[in-house]
């Protein structure tokens, strides 16, 4: 994970990398630092200034107001740790002994420990407990060895130095690197982590990730995998690994989405959870808009043949948008009747099913940016073009939050949601709308295979276009509801959560929101598994949660949150208001609609009900410990 912002500019450095750092403080916040190459008015010699802060950003700002890092160059970063704690020696960036090669890094460098203890053995002492810190110390070596090899000091003396060093890293990385030596060189590079370049008025910003660049430039030139830019006040270079010159033009973004406000309420995550009848409208005038003719109503940006001869799908992601999915898998099986299977995506890059013709994959993820989402779907297309066989040809579809992401430059085909910038931690408003490209999907199987009436087709899209309406109600009614039932939390240490059929996904859904802003413990279970071992659990301690919606299996689940109130567990529903649901301690009640539907109305009370659960209990609700936006680690 991580964030790095790079400049080379004509300005003060610190505050223009501070600025773009504060925009990418959700791909981690557990400490920050930044380093900036001047030169000194006595000795005319560049020299390294390097400041750095355990916890969130604003203890780096204030730290550099009191003293400040000059320079017009600069790196900084904002940290996730993978290795080493989050403590101020663990930030970056890393420096070499002598403090004048300085590192940012973004990824995993998996052979650290082995080059660490063979930099050891050179007597050299480590100060931190990364892996990055390796970086430093190689290229340190390098400038040493090649300079008494006869290189002269300057640009091209560090380029072929970090390209010796990155030669050797195994792993993925997208870094910067800094030298007193030559103050106005900036060097960045990158292997399956992101870093963009954008070109600013005389001045160049490096980052991670595009709403960096807000405020800077729109014009901007994503780097490729094992390219490395020399950058300078002249201009950027670009080199493959072989160190042969590559040109290419940046191209404009259309905007950004940085300017996050979160207006009348407390916490962005209850903002982005009163957006939703506002993500629902927005994807619903966008990809189901009244007019399209029925047998093929959806307006997906691609020709209608994308869907035919597709026999199977799979898709690929993690956390929520996993969740999300298998709500998906659900529809596409059970309404369009194509076959659809979910994998983990961090599970199928390193244990795929053995290859099937004729099946589309699909990546579901908000960021775009998750490593093991991206190398899964590059894992299978590579699989897929190596088999040469035009049946099992790699056909991929991306289904992102994020149109200027990773995702989007990997692959060709991509729905964006736009459920505009999410900056609360916890997928919320993003969960909602890869949910509803889900139906779209569906829809456009249903209507491509006949597997459905253009009666049931249209039915379906009816009741989604009513969404909205029934979501501010909702929304209204269950924040006050949640609020007052929260205060039964404030002891609570686990949490079960119980669905069926299109439903279980949101128990899991449900669980997982709870856990990852709470910090309580919960676990989401198929309602029917639960007197298979769980219900050893119960007690009345134990919340049961269940999600029952009038369809196959309400009965059934019913049935199953019987067994736990058996078990003295305190119960609630999140289901309609009818007799069958007097059984429930508590209500959260849902309207009564069609099961298809169901999921879209069912997560909301279990969203508010973990935003209110923590927020009593005083947590950072959008930053929560441990956590990042944007998972761009394996
Ligand atoms: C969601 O609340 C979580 N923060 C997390 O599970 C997230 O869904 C997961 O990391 C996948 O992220 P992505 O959608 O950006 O790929």
């Amino acid at each position: 994970m991580c964030g790095i912002v790079a400049l080379v500019g004509s300005r003060e450095a610190s505050p223009i990398l501070l600025e773009s750092l504060k925009k990418l403080e959700y791909r981690g916040y557990d400490s920050s630092g930044l380093a900036t190459v001047s030169i000194d008015a006595n000795t005319q010699k560049g020299f390294i200034s390097c400041r750095k802060a355990k916890g969130k950003l604003q203890n780096l700002l204030n730290l550099i107001q009191q003293d400040a890092s000059p320079g017009h160059v600069g790196i900084g970063h904002t940290r996730w740790a993978t290795h080493g704690k989050p403590e101020k020696k663990n930030a970056h960036p890393h420096l070499d002994t002598k403090g004048k090669v300085a590192v940012v890094q973004n990824g995993i460098i998996e052979n650290h420990s082995l080059l660490r203890s063979q930099l050891e053995a050179k007597g050299i002492k480590f100060r931190s407990d990364t892996d990055t810190e390796v970086i430093p110390h190689l290229i340190s070596e390098e400038l040493y060895r090649l300079n008494k090899e006869g290189h002269e000091i300057g640009g091209l003396l560090l380029q072929l130095a970090v390209q010796k060093v990155l030669d050797v890293l195994k792993g993925s990385y997208a870094l910067a690197v800094i030298w007193d030596e030559i103050p106005n060189v900036l060097i960045v590079a990158k292997s399956k982590a992101p870093l963009l370049i954008g070109f600013g008025e005389g001045e160049f910003l490096c980052a991670s990730d595009t709403p960096a660049f807000s405020g800077f430039t729109k014009t901007i030139l994503p780097l490729e995998d094992k390219e490395l830019a020399l950058i300078t006040p002249l201009g950027v270079e670009i080199y493959d690994s072989f160190g042969n010159r590559k040109l290419r033009a940046p191209k404009l973004i259309s905007g950004y989405e940085s300017d996050a406000d979160k207006g009348k309420f407390r916490h962005f995550m209850l903002k982005e959870i009163f957006e939703q009848p506002e993500t629902a409208e927005l994807w619903l005038t966008r990809y189901l808009p009244n007019g399209l003719p029925i047998e093929s109503p959806v307006a997906f940006p691609f020709e209608n043949s994308f869907y035919d001869s597709i026999e199977e799908i799979q898709i690929l992601a993690c956390g929520t948008s996993r969740h999300a999915s298998m709500v998906g898998a659900y529809l596409l099986e059970q309404f369009a009747g194509i076959p659809a299977k979910v994998f983990f995506a961090s599970e199928f890059r390193y244990a795929p099913p053995p290859l099937a013709p004729n099946v589309l994959t699909i990546g579901v993820t908000q960021s775009g940016e998750t490593a093991d989402t991206l190398a899964a779907l590059a894992m299978e297309h590579e699989r897929r073009s190596a088999y040469n066989n035009k049946d099992f040809a790699s056909r991929q579809l991306g289904i992102t939050n994020r149109g200027e992401s990773s995702l989007s430059r990997q692959i060709s085909h991509v729905i964006d949601i736009g459920a505009g910038l999410e900056v609360g931690v916890a997928a919320t408003k993003t969960f909602l709308g890869q949910l509803l490209t889900f139906y779209g999907l569906a829809i456009m199987f249903a209507s491509r295979r006949n597997s459905r009436s253009l009666k049931e087709i249209a039915e379906l899209c009816d009741l989604l276009r009513c969404l909205p309406k029934q979501l501010v109600n909702l929304i209204s009614e269950h924040n006050l509801l949640t609020e007052k039932l929260s205060h039964k939390f404030s002891s609570t240490k686990d949490v079960i959560f119980i669905g069926r059929g299109i439903n279980y996904p949101i128990a899991l859904e449900a669980a997982l929101k709870l856990k990852e802003i709470s910090y309580i413990h919960a676990q989401g279970y198929p309602a029917g598994e639960l007197k298979h071992g769980p219900i050893a659990l119960l007690d009345q301690t134990v919340p049961v949660i269940s999600i029952a919606n009038e369809g196959i299996v309400f009965e059934k689940v019913l049935s199953n949150a019987q067994e736990a109130k058996a078990r003295d567990a305190c119960l609630i529903g999140i289901a309609p208001k009818l007799p069958e649901t007097d059984i429930f301690d508590h209500l959260l009640p849902i309207p009564r609609t069609s099961e298809w539907i169901s999921p879209l109305l069912s997560v909301i009370p279990s969203q508010l009900l973990s935003y209110h659960i923590a927020a009593r209990l005083g947590l950072d609700v959008d930053q929560p410990r441990n956590l990042a936006k944007s998972v761009t680690v394996e």
